[in-house]
């Protein structure tokens, strides 16, 4: 089936797959299977998102590379997929750069979320990082989140030492909020940004669509 076709079925039951946030040649879109596996390909190769003997750094599944790491990631990413609620929702969006999938954004709001609070989180392949890239994918997130969602504040958190997440937090205008060990006793910084903070970085010219239905969704 043609992609744009299969997207569109797909978005008709689960709205999260009409979402498309589009800057400066690079797309934020829900990933069909074909996405999610050019994206467990980059997970399984060594050193393919974290340097070698580095930690997961709260990706979601554990850090390894083969198929294993593989089949860890499309099982986590599967998870995500579910009819949306005001309650709980996740928007899973593959980032999309010359054709190419590279990397995963989410946009979330969890059942112990505060109304109005959404969180970020993402990651790219490594031989992606370090050209700005991240800071714009989260920037098109806040876009997507403060300007047609309505959220008021976004969090996110990164392990202590993941000084690219940290900067990218703080340039995208997040504060630390506190910080606390998680389940595997690393500490993770917990930070947070108001539309406010966002608005004096927002970038220019990000095209969203495919709101609409999401939103209903949403809505309490
Ligand atoms: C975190 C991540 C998404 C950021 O994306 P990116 O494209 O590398 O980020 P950018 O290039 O936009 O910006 C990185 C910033 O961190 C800085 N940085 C990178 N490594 C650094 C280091 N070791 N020490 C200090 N600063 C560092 C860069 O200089 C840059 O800051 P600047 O804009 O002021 O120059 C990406 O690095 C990644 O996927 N990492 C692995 C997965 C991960 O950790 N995800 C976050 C989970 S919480």
């Amino acid at each position: 089936m043609d992609a744009a076709l299969l997207r569109a079925d797909l978005a008709a039951l689960y709205p999260q797959y009409g979402l498309r946030v589009a800057h400066a040649g690079t797309v934020l879109i829900g990933p069909t299977d074909e996405e999610l596996l050019e994206l467990a390909a980059i997970v399984a190769e060594p050193g393919g998102v974290v340097e070698p003997g580095r930690e997961g750094e709260l990706l979601g599944w554990p850090p390894d590379a083969g198929d294993d790491a593989a089949r860890r990631f499309l099982e986590w990413a599967w998870r995500l997929r579910e009819a949306p609620s005001p309650v709980r929702w996740r928007a899973p969006l593959a980032v999309i750069d010359g054709g190419r999938a590279l990397g995963l954004a989410v946009l979330a709001h969890e059942h112990d979320d505060p109304a109005g609070t959404v969180r970020t989180s993402s990651w790219l392949a490594r031989a992606e990082q370090g050209r700005g890239l991240g800071r714009r994918v989260r920037l098109m997130l806040l876009e997507l989140a403060f300007a047609h969602l309505g959220a008021t504040r976004a969090t996110t958190g990164a392990a202590e030492g993941n000084a690219a997440s940290l900067r990218v937090s703080q340039r995208c205008g997040y504060r630390e909020t506190h910080r606390a060990p998680g389940p595997d006793g690393v500490v993770e910084v917990h930070l947070a940004v108001t539309p406010a903070a966002w608005r004096r970085r927002r970038l220019p010219d990000v095209d969203v669509d495919g709101v609409d239905a999401f939103r209903d969704a949403i809505a309490a």
